[in-house]
């Protein structure tokens, strides 16, 4: 497991998905509010940036904006058709006000 350092809660917009580059990953993080979320930013589905898509933060879900699958921020788990399996979901820690993924 290691963590790596990926800004503070205010390099990001509530609701608004950010591509974010650490180490050879691609991933995708979301800010609602004072919680944050990372997923890989590929879509399970055809291979889509989910950066690309839109937030509902009420559901905590990102839409595809190729085809349209919601997956929950939460665990990545897909919610919709025609996505069926989840994309990978990283944990963040906030310490002393920075934010950390944990990657496996
Ligand atoms: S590529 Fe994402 S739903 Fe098809």
């Amino acid at each position: 497991m290691t963590l790596h350092d990926i800004g503070v809660l205010d390099d990001y917009v509530s609701g608004t998905p950010r591509q974010v580059r650490v180490l050879d990953r691609v991933l995708v993080v979301v800010r609602i509010e004072d919680d944050v979320y990372v997923l890989d930013d590929r879509c399970s589905h055809e291979d889509y940036s989910l950066a690309e898509g839109e937030v509902n933060v009420d559901t905590c879900e990102i839409e595809c904006a190729r085809h349209g699958a919601m997956f929950n921020l939460k665990d990545g788990e897909p919610m919709t058709f025609p996505a069926t399996r989840p994309v990978a979901h990283y944990d963040v820690l906030h310490n002393d006000g920075r934010l950390e993924v944990v990657l496996l």
